[in-house]
């Protein structure tokens, strides 16, 4: 693998249910690309949500802003020829248009993460859908908050029929021809 010139900086976003394997998959692809040594930076929602957004709660504009800020995040980044990786379930069409907006529609790579909610559920990874339908976490993706697929993705990754490892390779490869574009 070649390194990226600046011009071919991308951001690479991941949306999908809690539990479909956003994170996962993203930090798959951040070890590999570290591995060729390509500037790249990871942002995970959760994460951001510890530090940078944890002002934010998960309304519907608590959520508008901790994507607003990761975009904007991006964006300073991309201008200094860094890949962005970003993991956020980001819900709403209408918000990751807001994310395409601020870092320019040529830059921005839409990765959807497909799981079925029943799937995510029984995975359950981090116990947070049992507390959802038990009705301790209010406003949660999937139970009683919506999640909207996208319409147009770049690439979908079906996390329930394909393994972590094929679905690695297939977004490394997606990453490389967007890259080269
Ligand atoms: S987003 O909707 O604003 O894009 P983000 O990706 O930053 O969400 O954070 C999602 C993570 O927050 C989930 O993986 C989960 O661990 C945690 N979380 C806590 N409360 C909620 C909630 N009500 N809905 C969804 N995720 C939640």
């Amino acid at each position: 693998m070649s390194t990226p010139s600046p011009l071919s900086a991308r951001l690479f976003w991941l949306t999908g249910l809690s539990g479909a394997g956003k994170s996962t998959l993203a930090l798959a692809l951040q070890h590999q690309l570290r591995e060729a040594q390509w500037p790249v930076v990871l942002l995970d929602g959760d994460r951001l949500r510890q530090g940078l957004c944890a002002d934010l709660d998960f309304s519907p504009q608590g959520r508008r802003e901790n994507l607003r800020r990761a975009a904007e995040l991006s964006r300073l980044l991309l201008e200094q020829g860094q890949l962005v990786i970003a993991a956020f379930i980001s819900p709403l069409r209408s918000d990751r248009a807001m994310v395409r907006n601020i870092v320019g529609a040529q830059q921005f790579v839409e990765v959807f993460v497909r799981c079925p909610l029943a799937v995510c559920q029984a995975r359950d990874v981090k116990g947070l859908y049992k507390k959802a339908n038990s009705g301790q976490i209010p406003q949660f993706t999937g139970i009683s908050a919506p999640y909207e697929a996208p319409e147009a993705p770049s690439l979908t990754l079906d996390t329930e029929t394909a393994s972590v490892q094929a679905c690695s390779t297939a977004l490394l490869d997606h990453v490389l021809q967007g890259v080269r574009r």
